[in-house]
């Protein structure tokens, strides 16, 4: 089957095959600040790293029908240029989940879903305590990506991280150990997944 990525209904496929197509993602809980101090959470699986030196990482922000500037995590970073990524652990999934939501702006998420906010070191931003790592990050650049069909677009946000939050707790033998905490996977549709086990593969010389 070959399918032009918008026109999937007309071969019979009832949803969009892209997103579970690329997966698993990753999922980027991002935390933010407004420049007047409220604070916010919200996750993003439009995310990766994109560079080991210097560290850095992306996430894409869609446009939202009720939020013609622009989702509050993207407005609060235009703001204060500043975000910590979350690493969403199994344990967290629903928390996640309730960071969805569309709150107004102005609305702690943190609050909403019981999650206990960290004193990050490099940004003002807190961070998720008890996420298994958090990487506070500094904005870099935002790029406003081509229209989509309703004649909005999504933001790339891409940020430097400048400080990185590990629980002891996920290290083992002087490793990340991502069994202990099997971290979160975005699938398509409702579908996630986690990381349970693993094996490893040598490269060639
Ligand atoms: C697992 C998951 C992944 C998501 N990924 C994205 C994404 O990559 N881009 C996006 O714009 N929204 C994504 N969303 C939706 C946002 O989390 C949602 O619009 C949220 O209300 C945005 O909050 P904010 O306005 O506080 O930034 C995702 C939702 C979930 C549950």
């Amino acid at each position: 089957m070959f399918i032009f990525p918008d026109k999937y209904k007309e071969v019979g496929l009832s949803h969009n095959p892209f997103k579970a197509l690329v997966s698993p993602r990753p999922i980027g809980w991002i935390s933010t600040r407004s420049s007047d101090g409220y604070v916010n959470i919200a996750p993003y699986s439009f995310f990766n790293a994109v560079s080991e030196q210097p560290p850095m990482v992306m996430f894409s922000s869609a446009p939202h029908k009720d939020k013609l500037l622009g989702k509050d995590s993207l407005l609060n970073i235009k703001e204060t240029g500043e975000f910590v990524v979350n690493i969403v652990s199994y344990s967290f999934r629903n928390k996640m989940n309730i960071t969805s939501k569309n709150y107004p702006r102005g609305i702690n998420e943190f609050e909403e879903a019981g999650i206990k906010m960290g004193q990050s070191k490099t940004v003002s931003v807190p961070y998720v305590k008890f996420a298994p790592a958090s990487l506070e990050c500094t904005l870099w650049k935002t790029i406003n990506l081509p229209d989509n069909l309703n004649g909005s677009s999504s933001t790339m946000i891409i940020g430097i991280v400048t400080g990185i939050n590990i629980e002891n707790s996920v290290i083992r033998d002087g490793k990340i150990d991502v069994t202990l905490y099997q971290p979160l996977a975005r699938l398509g549709y409702s579908d996630y997944s986690r990381v349970e086990d693993l094996f490893s593969i040598k490269r060639p010389d």
